[in-house]
């Protein structure tokens, strides 16, 4: 198969990508002799943008769509949406996980979205949402990579036989070691926590991906511990802080010698900004704080910085459909990334630096690559955020695998007619 004429995230245009065995083969333009045999299937890109697919680097698929259930959150905080969560695991059945996480699964395909890294909470002795999670994973490997981190929801030393649960768990086949370690009791507790889990994961040769300082408290400091841990462990590039929302709120002095030994220990962050501009500050009046981690200052930093969905349609967010441009965009406003360089940077938190906190094999736009796309009815990542853009054919393998009809509008304006589609003639 060939995909021809697309534009590329870094700009180039006219390109052509040729498919073989569900890898890309060849990517050039036409006159470097980038071209299909006779008759071989083509797919015209039309000069749209053609980007590797979108990765979802946070989420939390034992809860997805469930929002009602049994009841609403009625004050939208993160410790109501943790009680609702509580109040509802006793309800649930592997069955009911696994059909709401296959329904997600295909709206996340038609978004162009095929690899989700998803927290599971291991607390339920049951642990029915594992052996829910491990089916779909396994169900949806063709055309989706899902990532599983054994998540101490309710903490891991403050809740009775959670560290043995999240043992099973990693017996099992989840392949990432999670964490909470502001929700342990204390804070001496949480750094023990990361210790322990960062332990765990690298004597088992795992990754780790925290729930870190989810807290609008500036003294919430365990990112400063996983990152020690991480350097001392030899897991540079392995693990992963997600939320870092106290950062936010933090003196700026320490952050100014926090986020270096971030850099240096490989830690990656990874920012909720849906979630966190709905969750965090809840306990200001005004000025009332965003509570989005330091996102600008850690790319600056060195650090590696993803954007995660975290919730769709659960107990701790009404919204959402599995769109990473939504997520892009709000991470964008939050972060005041306006400029060409940084809207570019937010399309990448969804993209290339999200596959990299997954640890993703053969993904990305070059030869060698898996043959997974997305062509985007957009010209370039800025418009793509700008437009939440179109998703006009999903590619996986080297298959398209789901279709999108272009956007558009017609007007009739007093027998003035016209087709819009939002999008910039070049
Ligand atoms: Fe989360």
């Amino acid at each position: 198969m060939l995909i021809r004429n697309a534009t590329l995230p870094d700009g180039r245009t006219g390109i052509n990508l040729l498919v073989r065995d569900g890898r890309f083969a060849a990517i050039g333009p036409v006159q470097d002799g980038v071209a299909g045999e006779p008759g071989e299937p083509e797919l015209d890109a039309a000069g749209w943008l053609l980007s590797p697919p979108f990765v979802d680097a946070h989420f939390h698929m034992d809860a997805t769509l469930s929002y009602g259930l049994p009841r609403i959150n009625a004050s939208g905080t993160l410790l109501e949406g943790i009680a609702l969560w509580g109040e509802l695991k006793p309800l649930l059945t592997a069955e009911a996980i696994a059909e709401r996480a296959l329904q997600y699964c295909d709206w996340a395909i038609a978004r162009g979205l095929l690899a989700i890294r998803t927290h599971v909470d291991v607390c339920d002795e049951r642990l029915l949402a594992v052996d829910a999670l491990l089916q779909v994973r396994e169900r949806m490997k063709p055309w989706l990579d899902l990532q599983l981190v054994a998540f101490p929801q309710d903490g891991v030393l403050r809740t009775p036989h959670a560290l043995q649960t999240l043992q099973r768990a990693l017996d099992k086949g989840v392949d990432v070691v999670g964490g909470i370690p502001h929700f342990e009791r204390t804070s001496d507790h949480g750094a023990e926590s990361v210790k322990l889990l960062c332990e765990i994961a690298a004597a088992r040769g795992l990754r780790v991906d925290m729930h870190c300082d989810e807290s609008d408290d500036p003294l919430s400091r365990h990112i400063e511990t996983l990152a020690f841990h991480a350097q001392r462990l030899g897991l540079q590039g392995r693990v992963t802080g997600s939320h870092l929302t106290s950062m936010h709120s933090m003196d700026n002095y320490y952050v100014s010698k926090l986020i270096p030994l971030i850099a240096e220990s490989g830690v990656h962050a990874v920012a909720n900004p849906l979630i966190n501009i709905t969750l965090q500050g809840r306990h200001d009046s005004y000025p009332k704080r965003r509570g989005m981690t330091r996102v600008p200052e850690l790319m600056a930093g060195g650090v590696n910085v993803a954007f995660g969905h975290d919730c769709v349609m659960d107990p701790w967010y009404a919204l959402g459909s599995g769109d990473m441009l939504e997520v892009a965009q709000m991470g964008l406003h939050v972060a005041q990334m306006t400029s060409q360089a940084q809207m570019r940077a937010c399309f990448d938190a969804v993209t290339v630096n999200a596959a990299r906190v997954l640890g993703l094999e053969g993904y990305g736009l070059e030869v060698g690559c898996h043959a997974d796309a997305v062509l985007l009815q957009a010209r370039t990542p800025a418009e793509a955020i700008r437009l939440r853009a179109a998703r006009l054919a999903v590619m996986r393998r080297g298959e398209v695998v789901a279709r999108q009809a272009p956007a558009a509008s017609v007007l009739d304006l007093g027998g003035r007619r016209a087709q819009v589609d939002w999008t910039l003639a070049r």
